[in-house]
């Protein structure tokens, strides 16, 4: 198992399986699991805002036996000007582990480099790994596999789309992206995604045209069309994301059983219809649950003891 979860790229296929089997045996019987991370402290670095990671690591940690210490933007000495390499090394002689919602990748990255204790991503401007694994759980939950089936996201080529493309090609799926001309998903994670898939009889896809990106999906999945940080563009993103909403008339592309998923926070009329995300394709919840289950296993597999 790597030492740190920064990416799924870094995760073989082997270890995120072992992942998910972990994450379903945790959700099945979470009091079997009460002392795995017990007497242990993880730190929760964020540098934007958080409902389900900051809730779903706090809570985690918590019913394994061990605390979380929110360390909000303001809480610590980053935005004064301390450096994650001091940062990291300072928090390594506290506790015994790091969770860490950044900016930059490469503060993730720097954590994992100068620290001693494991480090988790809880997103980054570039990827967002630990929401994939709950994704991967909930449609392995859904569909009874994930190998051969079709994952269509449709939107942003962002921090989402990169660990959809990541996530899902180490687990043998087709992903297709449809993004607006200007948006595509990083070329460099796009190519190493597709490597990663002609070893797993995955694939990957990336289109401008919506409708042949969702056509026979399994999945379909949405994001939000700015991201944290992004507010100054959102009106200009709103007109360049015209005809990219996940609108029942997509949804009718998909396979009549595809189910709808969104990492959350959504906005109903922009990314994706209400009648979508209300509906019953919709597993958002289910989704936004299995961030607690599939967090627990990290934090199992980094700090148990
Ligand atoms: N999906 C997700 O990571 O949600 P938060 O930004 O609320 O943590
Ligand atoms: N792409 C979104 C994901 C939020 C969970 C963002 O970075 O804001």
């Amino acid at each position: 198992m790597a030492k740190h979860f920064l990416s799924l790229a870094d995760q073989s296929t082997q270890e995120l399986r072992a992942l998910l089997d972990l994450a379903r045996m945790i959700k099945l019987n979470p009091s079997g699991y009460a002392q795995a991370c017990k007497g242990q402290t993880l730190a929760m670095i964020f540098q934007k805002p958080s409902l389900r990671t900051r809730v779903s690591f706090q809570t985690g940690i918590y019913q394994l036996g061990g605390q979380g210490l929110y360390l909000g933007p303001t809480d610590i000495q980053l935005h004064r000007g301390e450096t994650i390499a001091d940062t990291a090394q300072v928090l390594s002689r506290f506790v015994d582990g790091i969770m860490a919602r950044v900016f930059a990748h490469a503060d993730v990255e720097g954590l994992a480099e100068h620290g001693s204790v494991p480090v988790i991503n809880g997103l980054s401007d570039l990827l967002h790994p630990c929401q994939v694994l709950a994704d991967l759980q909930t449609i392995e939950e859904k569909k009874g596999r994930l190998a051969g089936l079709k994952m269509a996201y449709v939107g942003d080529g962002n921090n989402m789309a990169h660990s959809l493309l990541y996530g899902g090609a180490r687990m043998g799926m087709t992903v297709s992206i449809s993004h607006p001309r200007g948006y595509a998903p990083d070329a460099e994670v796009t190519a190493r995604a597709t490597a990663i898939a002609a070893g797993t009889g995955g694939a990957v896809q990336v289109t401008e045209d919506p409708r042949e990106g969702v056509a026979d999906a399994d999945v379909v999945y949405t994001d939000v069309w700015a991201s944290m940080g992004q507010e100054d563009e959102h009106k200009e993103r709103l007109a360049r994301f015209e005809g990219f909403q996940v609108s029942a008339d997509l949804m009718g592309c998909a396979r009549p059983d595809a189910i709808f998923l969104h990492c959350l926070p959504a906005h109903r009329g922009e990314e994706v219809a209400a009648e979508v995300i209300d509906g019953p394709q919709s597993v958002v919840f289910d989704e936004a649950e299995n961030r607690l289950h599939a967090q627990k296993a990290i934090m199992v597999r980094l700090m148990g003891r």
